[in-house]
């Protein structure tokens, strides 16, 4: 639990920071950097709503610890586009309506992307295989899977 610095990259932006290694990489993302684009919901590492990327591969930021992180590239959705340039797998779930309340599509977003880089064809199975450990409450895995066959294109 050595105080830092510690150095991570966040979506391309190197930082430092002074703070205990076992922080919570999602209190940094959130707190100390704004990112608010993953979300916490069990804080156990079981629902995928705080994920984010880490050298390319899905990560719970809610048990993923600072010193963990450490020399890695951190990538959030605010890393892959915005308003004025959405990424085609944000593009493809706005279009196909995938929220309800919205709070999985972090997580379900990130995984992916994640997924259409190692796989850029997957099958609907494999979209379902990649997706199941992030959860939905509001059932709209439906739309969700759409979404993500569509990105793939
Ligand atoms: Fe991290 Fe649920 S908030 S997995």
């Amino acid at each position: 639990n050595a105080i830092g610095p510690v150095h991570l990259t966040v979506n391309g932006t190197a930082h430092s920071f002074d703070l205990p290694g076992d922080t919570k990489l999602i209190y940094v993302l959130r707190n100390d950097l704004g990112l608010n684009g993953p979300k916490f919901g069990c804080g156990l590492g079981e629902c995928g709503a705080c994920t984010v990327l880490i050298d390319g591969v899905p990560a719970r930021s809610c048990v993923v610890t600072l010193k963990t992180a450490e020399g890695r590239s951190v990538t959030t959705l605010e890393g892959l586009g915005n308003l004025e340039m959405l990424h085609p797998v944000q593009a493809a779930f706005i279009a196909a309506q995938a929220a309800q309340c919205g709070y999985c599509l972090n997580g379900m977003i990130m995984t992916a992307t994640a997924l259409l880089v190692r796989n850029p064809t997957p099958s609907v199975s494999e979209v379902r295989e990649a997706l199941r450990y992030n959860l939905c409450r509001c059932g709209t895995h439906v739309e969700i899977i759409r979404a993500v066959m569509t990105a793939a294109g």
